[in-house]
């Protein structure tokens, strides 16, 4: 089953509802994964796993903001690009780390995940879902009414 997207996470535009509800499924198994101490090996690989799931995210937002000329592609770019950077920089911190047990980044990265993470869907992803929604709407409107005697 499904999980069930926590209160203020659903932008009400499909497809990034759907990705949005798979990556907080694999943030949860991801950092249940930190929390039970697996290998490094086991972590890089899930990092990866997560890093391209977001990479697709992203690039599937960024493509609708071109597709209808969000006014604010440029702010909402530069936190995906700003949240690429910081995993990209826990996951080489990993790589490089001796022992797994002495890498103090933990608390981080998973407040990255959740916190920074959720924050973005409620703030930068909900405005640009009522955006695109709006303007379909009023496309829906502006088609339905035409040619109807006006
Ligand atoms: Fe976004
Ligand atoms: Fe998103």
């Amino acid at each position: 089953m499904r999980t069930k997207m926590a209160e203020g996470l659903v932008t009400g535009y499909y497809s990034f509802d759907e990705q949005h509800r798979e990556l907080i499924d694999l943030i949860d198994d991801f950092c249940s994964g930190i929390t039970a101490k697996r290998r490094k090996g086991e972590i890089v690989m899930a990092m990866e796993f997560l890093d391209n799931y977001f990479t697709a995210h992203m690039n599937n937002e960024e493509i609708v903001m071109q597709k209808h000329n969000y006014p604010d592609y440029d702010r909402h770019k530069a936190e995906h690009d700003l949240f690429k950077k910081s995993f990209a920089s826990y996951k080489s911190e990993i790589i490089t780390c001796e022992r797994i047990e002495d890498w103090a980044g933990e608390e981080g990265l998973k407040s990255l995940l959740m916190v920074v993470h959720g924050k973005h869907i409620k703030t930068e992803d909900i405005e640009l879902a009522n955006f695109v929604n709006v303007k379909a709407r009023d496309s829906y409107l502006t088609t339905r009414f035409t040619g109807l005697g006006a």
